[in-house]
């Protein structure tokens, strides 16, 4: 009897609650590149300018998933930024080294919203790589006007670089890469679910 109790105190004690303990999605360098000036048209799909004659360039991609708490709670109202390089490698950003190479006809930086369910959707293109960096998205959240998370995302079998291996590779590979599926209309579907750590302070930039 005081065994079976001992047995249900440990586990009781052991056990995380029902829920919790998911990892907190990683942060990664904010970068050079986040606008300097931000586009007119700053909508979540960032293939089509409003007004415009035509659209990106490029393989478009719908980027979609959830954002989440550590208990796994969905999270709504957080605004996403996400900013990217055109199909050619290129920021809207005045500071990239080759704007003549810019596609006109992408926007370059985009913001959603997530619903009740936590859920956020992107209408973008596979970004192209520049210098040795691979395609990757510049992602940040926000919620109420206060920061929780800049990182990047990567696509697979497309995640290394030069300076970044071992348990930096391996973490970028299982905790920052799309889940990549075939969608509607063969339009390529990356998802991604963020996992936000409320818990933990960070200052305002
Ligand atoms: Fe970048």
């Amino acid at each position: 009897m005081r065994t079976t109790r001992a047995a249900i105190l440990l586990a009781l004690v052991a056990a995380p609650a029902l829920g919790a303990g998911l990892a907190p999605t990683p942060s990664d360098m904010l970068g050079p590149f986040y606008p300097d000036v931000l586009p007119q048209d700053t909508d979540e799909d960032l293939v089509q300018i409003r007004g415009a004659a035509r659209p990106a360039v490029g393989q478009v991609l719908e980027l979609v998933g959830r954002v989440t708490d550590t208990n796994g709670q969905p999270l709504a109202g957080v605004r996403l930024e996400l900013w990217q390089t055109d199909a050619h490698g290129r920021y809207i950003h005045s500071g990239d080294p080759e704007p003549a190479r810019r596609d006109p006809g992408f926007q370059g930086f985009g913001v959603a919203l997530t619903d009740a369910m936590g859920r956020y959707r992107f209408r973008t293109v596979v970004p192209g790589g520049y210098w040795t960096r691979p395609p990757h998205h510049h992602i940040r959240l926000l919620i109420e006007g206060q920061e929780v998370l800049v990182t990047q995302l990567y696509h697979p079998g497309r995640t290394r670089e030069p300076g970044i291996g071992g348990a930096a590779l391996s973490s970028r590979e299982a905790a920052q890469t799309l889940r990549l599926r075939q969608g509607e209309r063969l339009v390529p579907v990356g998802e991604f679910d963020f996992i936000i750590d409320l818990a933990t302070p960070r200052p305002r930039r």
